[in-house]
């Protein structure tokens, strides 16, 4: 898929097929993600892979209130903070961000579904985490990827708006 007809047509999946996430397509996932930028290359990043169904449902429990998602969710990956590795203190959660949508662009041009489910800041979701995916402190867990094979399809959403644009200076028209 060209990267811009990936970037326009992603969607946030939340139905998944009962068929597997291969290694290879982790894999691709992770390399993907780990080739984000960051501020000064820190790479202030891990990322907690699992594709055990029992895990997958105890995050459902824990960070999904129960919701279907996870349950159907073949593997997931939660991208965790590592603050002393940020080159530039504070910058870590916009990094994290980066090899976040990389990972979900990726999974779209390969034809797999995830949705960001925010972690960072909804502690109960932080704590779910932890303690199911044995994150230690001082890591902070940053936001988790449900992925599987995309059972529902959502049309694409054109989001351009004039009004946010402002040409030359702040509510300069065209
Ligand atoms: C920072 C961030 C946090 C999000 N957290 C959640 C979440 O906790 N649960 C969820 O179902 N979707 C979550 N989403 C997905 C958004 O709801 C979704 O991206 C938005 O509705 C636009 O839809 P689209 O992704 O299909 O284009 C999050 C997205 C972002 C960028």
């Amino acid at each position: 898929m060209e990267t811009i007809s990936t970037i326009m047509t992603r969607r946030s999946i939340r139905a998944f097929e009962n068929r597997p996430v291969t290694e290879e397509q982790i894999q691709t996932l992770l390399e993907a993600a780990m080739n984000a930028p960051s501020a000064g290359d820190g790479r202030p990043w891990h990322f907690v892979v699992t594709t055990s169904r029992a895990k997958l449902d105890a995050l459902a429990d824990a960070v999904d209130e129960g919701n279907a998602l996870l349950k159907q969710a073949q593997a997931a990956i939660l991208i965790c903070l590592d603050e002393s590795l940020e080159k530039f203190k504070g910058f870590g959660p916009q990094d994290c961000s980066c090899a976040a949508q990389n990972l979900q662009l990726a999974a779209h041009d390969m034809g797999l579904g995830t949705v960001w489910l925010a972690i960072i800041n909804v502690p109960p979701r932080t704590a779910g985490c932890r303690k199911i995916l044995d994150v230690p402190e001082p890591m902070k867990p940053f936001a988790l990827f449900p992925l599987g094979v995309p059972a529902e399809k959502l049309d694409a959403e054109y989001r351009y708006d004039t009004k946010r644009i402002h040409r030359e200076r702040w509510g300069g028209i065209n």
